[in-house]
């Protein structure tokens, strides 16, 4: 039987793999509608246990545009908030799509979906991981300042679900993540030679060539004291330490003035609205490997 092309870390996959799914997202941004039609006659299921406005529609579009079908489902309307057990719930899924992307706060849970699931599954975004994010992150990069390796990116502010995909992504694409965040946040196992942790964010910012952060408040986390993140906002003075060419990333929903100043996201320097546009691309490249198995080629 053949490996089932999950999605579900960037740990989880062959680097050359995600080298070539990234090579083919460039090549699919070109013309939206080519490869024609090579979704037609699958499916793609999306369950989500918490919002999303980008990752459901890049989904949904990169499927529809190459032919393919979409089902939306809300965790909390299955069956599997109540009673049914994960495995059966993966298993019935894998009888009535070809793939299942899914968003849900549980990496645990989301794990042992993958496990009984027949059908390749997506990480649509759990609390430890983000991957198609990254993706869309890395392609942006590229096509903003060229290859990736050897430069610095610079993360501020909270250790969340987004860092730990770029820790992941670094030593893959061999750039330096350098993460400038609050004491009490800093990871000392998690240092290695592409990857540091500091609390001054001037260090962090000091000839970047990305600088990226996200909300302070990740999804689950209401009621959370902000504070001791203030430190840490990307603005004009953090802007200015980093690179000339240096680009502001932001995965979105951004809290402005919180997390980053409105000033950055003035500013030509900010890139946010192509890092959203390059997740349609990079989902359609996903979604071709991962259903390979199903016939798809992007060639
Ligand atoms: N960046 C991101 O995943 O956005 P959504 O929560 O809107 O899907
Ligand atoms: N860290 C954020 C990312 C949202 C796309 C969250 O988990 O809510």
């Amino acid at each position: 039987m053949k490996q089932i092309n999950h999605f579900l870390s960037l740990e989880s996959i062959e680097p050359q793999v995600l080298k070539s799914i990234l090579k083919n997202a460039h090549a699919l941004k070109k013309n939206k509608f080519n490869p024609s039609q090579i979704f037609a006659g699958l499916s793609l299921a999306m369950v989500f246990d918490k919002r999303s406005t980008r990752t459901r529609m890049s989904f949904e579009t990169a499927m529809k545009q190459l032919g393919g079908h979409t089902l939306v489902m809300n965790m909390e309307e299955m069956q599997i908030t109540g009673a049914e057990s994960v495995k059966d719930t993966a298993n019935v899924v894998s009888r009535y799509v070809d793939a299942v992307m899914i968003r849900m706060s549980d990496d645990a849970i989301f794990r042992e979906f993958a496990s009984h699931a027949k059908i390749p599954v997506i990480n649509g975004m759990t609390n430890e991981s983000h991957p198609c994010q990254i993706m869309a992150d890395l392609m942006t990069i590229e096509e903003k300042i060229g290859d990736v390796q050897g430069r610095k990116i610079a993360w501020f502010g909270d250790y969340n679900n987004v860092t730990k995909t770029f820790e992941q992504a670094a030593p893959i694409w061999e750039f330096d993540l350098v993460i400038a965040c609050p004491p009490d946040l800093i990871q000392p196992a998690r240092n290695t030679k592409n990857i540091t942790f500091t609390t001054d964010p001037m260090v962090a910012a000091q000839d970047a060539d990305v600088i990226v952060t996200d909300t302070w408040v990740s999804m689950g986390q209401e009621g959370k004291t902000i504070d001791k993140f203030m430190p840490y906002q990307v603005n004009a003075q953090i802007m200015a330490a980093a690179q000339p060419h240096a680009i502001f990333m932001h995965c979105m929903p951004v809290h402005k003035n919180e997390e980053v100043a409105q000033e950055v996201l003035d500013s030509p320097a900010c890139v946010i609205y192509d890092e959203a546009e390059n997740r349609l691309h990079a989902q359609k490249a996903i979604l071709a490997w991962c259903l390979e198995n199903a016939g798809v080629s992007v060639k």
